[in-house]
């Protein structure tokens, strides 16, 4: 008789239990797909007596994080707790040093911690996957890894963080503000416990600097994304975004740049009639250019009970089929060093929004700091005073390189008739 896989799951919040339900509901599926059954065995989660709406009378309790990483019943643990350090870490190191595969939706942990885990694995021939990790239920993980594994990539444009998208995409279409969208998304189950994450750009920092790692095959550098969330963004901003033919989209990008990689997240001006305009609410996006396929999209839901059990039961299923890979498809040993590009010669449109008293040579002053940085107007749009006497200028520019647009943001600042904050998006071109 086949032998089962014995997983053990750590942590029953949404996805814990998202996966017990389609390992249990679909195990007959999953049996005859795999070509042995799945079978839960242990459970791990901080509150025992908590009513979760699943039938766990049949399936053993962990005490802790370090019983069932020793546990030697179990073939995969898979890790569901979340955060880069604490027992999610501990029960990932403990779990592949006592000979266990693991498989985690934890992204913080993979961008933190990732290449000394992915070390522990590969030593001992040991399967450590994260689809779930990124990008929810688009299987962006495995297409890296497997489907493109002939191709260079070049670039990588992502909408990483269903939040930020759910929160931009409702704000745009209701003119509803910041907060109240928030406290849908959190009721929703999209956002992290502590959502400040998905709103200042981390989340999807951790999960670009995990794709990056897998693309450009260089170890993870977390610390090297440049970061921009949208607590910045206003409901006017979406309003000129529009006038301009853009729409407001929180992108991550890696991409080889000047002397070495650069990966950023910020919020970006995307032109109305691309596709990634189009990603709407808790929806992610991933676009991948690779030198033999040309540009390829991906697309699907990002976050949320069943798109992330989804990832989690497919690197279930290839832990069961003993498909195993190198953690990040290139060996970790023969990872190379990440090599930071230069940020400031990166060049693009930028779309400024500023506010200034209006008085006479107020845009005179400020057009001359940024002709004095070489940064050429496209377009200016300046209309009506606000109660304060302040009037919003806005403007796009030409391309110009990170460098010039900062020193000149200061520069204007620093003017008497400029009142802070003022604001920068990127605007991506076609
Ligand atoms: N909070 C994350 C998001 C969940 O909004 O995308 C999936 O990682």
């Amino acid at each position: 008789m086949t032998t089962s896989l014995r997983i053990g799951l750590a942590g029953l919040g949404t996805v814990g239990i998202g996966t017990y339900k389609i390992l249990a509901g679909q195990a007959d599926m999953l049996r005859d797909r795999c070509g042995r059954p799945l079978e839960v065995v242990a459970v791990s989660a901080r509150d025992k007596s908590k009513d979760r709406g699943v039938d766990l009378s049949d399936v053993r309790w962990a005490d802790s994080v370090h019983a069932m990483a020793r546990d030697p019943d179990l073939d995969v643990v898979v890790e569901m707790i979340g955060g880069a350090d604490g027992d999610a870490y501990d029960l990932v190191r403990d779990a592949l040093d006592h000979g266990k595969h693991v498989v985690t939706a934890n992204k913080a942990l993979i961008a933190t911690h990732g290449v000394e885990l992915a070390r522990r694995a590969e030593e001992k021939s040991l399967t450590l996957a994260y689809e779930a990790a990124v990008a929810g239920g688009i299987p962006i993980i495995k297409s890296l890894r497997e489907g493109l594994v002939a191709n260079k990539v070049s670039r990588i444009i992502g909408i990483l963080n269903g939040t930020s998208n759910y929160i931009l995409t409702t704000m745009e279409e209701t003119k509803r503000p910041f907060e109240d969208v928030l406290s849908e998304a959190q009721a929703l189950g999209y956002a992290e416990a502590d959502p400040t994450f998905d709103i200042d750009g981390t989340d999807a920092a951790h999960k670009l600097s995990i794709l990056t790692s897998i693309a450009f095959g260089a170890e993870v550098a977390f610390d090297a994304v440049r970061c921009e969330g949208i607590e910045q963004i206003s409901p006017l901003d979406f309003q000129y975004a529009a006038e301009f033919g853009y729409r407001i989209k929180l992108l991550a990008i890696a991409e080889e740049g000047e002397g070495g990689l650069l990966q950023f997240v910020h919020p970006t001006f995307v032109p109305a009639e691309t596709p990634m305009a189009d990603i709407d609410g808790v929806y992610n996006a991933v676009v991948v250019e690779g030198d033999a396929v040309g540009r390829t999209v991906y697309e699907g839901r990002g976050a949320g009970e069943g798109p992330t059990a989804s990832a989690i039961v497919a690197d279930i299923a290839d832990v069961a089929r003993g498909q195993a890979q190198p953690v990040f498809l290139t060996p970790v040993a023969k990872l190379q060093p990440y090599r930071q590009g230069d940020f400031d010669a990166r060049r693009g449109k930028f779309y400024l929004r500023l506010s200034v008293k209006d008085r006479p040579g107020v845009i005179a002053q400020i057009s001359r700091i940024l002709a004095d940085r070489d940064v050429s107007i496209e377009s200016i749009l300046q209309k009506g005073t606000e109660a304060d006497g302040a009037v919003v200028v806005v403007l796009m520019t030409h391309q110009s390189s990170e460098k010039a647009i900062a020193d000149a943001l200061a520069g204007i600042e620093a003017l008497d008739d400029v009142m802070q904050p003022s604001c920068r998006i990127r605007v991506m071109e076609l």
